[in-house]
């Protein structure tokens, strides 16, 4: 299938500032040189706060990262579970399409949403609230048919119970995830035989989180309680232990000592200006957009002045001009320095 940005696009994209907070938490998780590897996460956060993935937001994603556009566009393009176009405002429904879902009467349910939402899938319904795709297996076969809309699962659907669910979702209503037809669980349709005692519990685990978090359609702006965080019952908060005292930092090295042996007598020639027009740094593998202006900054333009580098002076470099330390020998700028300046 073919998957290309939707050629609306808005203007701009910004993480709200608890999103924000949230997405530098994650990228610290990465080791130095490595964090590329958040570009998932960062990538279902913009997602979850604005509902798709627009190119702006793919743009701040890869400016954060410090990653080339095109490579964020490939995973957002590659996987499936980011939209790229708008969908519903209100509720995206993914219908299961396999097996048993289909044995169970899931094309059924897929009629349903092209006569209520729309003929084609991610497309949004007339006004706009609710739109649908049809979506491989969703690890939920035992209760057939079933869709996943917003956060949770709605499943043992029916023609009927799914057009209630949507009439609910496009009056702004929430229904109440899991099993639509009375099932506690995933016991056998006719009843449990074994685990009878729920001890008079009204909802399965699953559901029972889902109600109490309510956040099924929610778009996520960083201000919800985080699983970890869960307030403590009224009742049985105890006294805030003391605040730790920081311990005062030590004053950060002179950058040239960090690395044996390299001093500033090793600093490369930096330019105050690029002679002529400056190269398109962009070009050297692991150089993004915001590096690129780093470099320029410190005076950094051409790919002659990186050729040149000794190993002395790209220890400093690596040290000194780029954020992610060590990507300079990781990435062999000199290599590929060399062969871009004779092209
Ligand atoms: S086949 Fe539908 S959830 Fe597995």
């Amino acid at each position: 299938m073919l998957r290309r940005l939707t050629p609306d696009q808005p203007g701009s994209f910004a993480f709200t500032d608890a999103n924000m907070a949230w997405a530098q938490e994650q990228i610290k998780k990465y080791p130095e040189g490595r964090q590329a590897s958040a570009v998932i996460p960062l990538l279902w956060r913009a997602q979850e706060q604005e509902g798709w993935l627009s190119k702006p937001a793919l743009e701040a994603v890869s400016d954060m990262l410090d990653m080339q556009y095109i490579r964020v566009l490939e995973v957002a393009t590659f996987y499936f579970m980011f939209q790229l176009k708008p969908v519903g405002s209100v509720a995206h429904i993914q219908i299961c399409g396999t097996t048993s879902c289909m044995l169970c009467g899931s094309e059924d349910l897929i009629a349903v949403c092209k006569a209520e939402i729309n003929e084609k899938p991610y497309l949004p319904s007339a006004d706009g609230k609710l739109s649908w795709e049809e979506v491989e297996c969703l690890g939920a076969c035992t209760n057939a048919p079933m869709a996943q809309i917003g956060k949770d699962y709605y499943e043992d659907l029916t023609e009927e119970s799914l057009r209630g669910l949507l009439k609910d979702f496009a009056a702004g209503k929430v229904p109440k995830p899991g099993p639509q037809n009375g099932r506690f669980a995933a016991e056998p349709l006719g009843g449990a035989t074994t685990l009878k005692d729920k001890s008079g519990e009204a909802h399965n685990g699953s559901v029972a989180l889902a109600v109490s978090l309510g956040d099924t359609v929610r778009r996520i702006d960083g201000s919800e309680v985080p699983l970890w965080k869960a307030p403590t019952p009224v009742g049985q908060q105890q006294a805030a232990p003391k605040a730790k005292t920081t311990p005062e930092k030590s004053p950060p090295k002179p950058a040239a000592e960090a690395v044996a042996g390299v001093s500033d007598a090793d600093k490369p020639e930096l330019l105050g200006a690029p002679m002529g027009e400056a190269d398109d740094l962009k070009k050297i593998k692991g150089v993004g957009p915001k590096l690129e202006k780093e470099l320029n900054g410190a005076g950094v333009f051409h790919f002659s002045q990186i050729a040149g580098w000794s190993a002395k002076e790209v220890a400093w470099a690596d040290e000194n001009l780029v954020s992610f330390k060590g990507r300079i020998t990781r990435d062999e700028w000199v290599k590929q320095a060399k062969v871009l300046m004779n092209k």
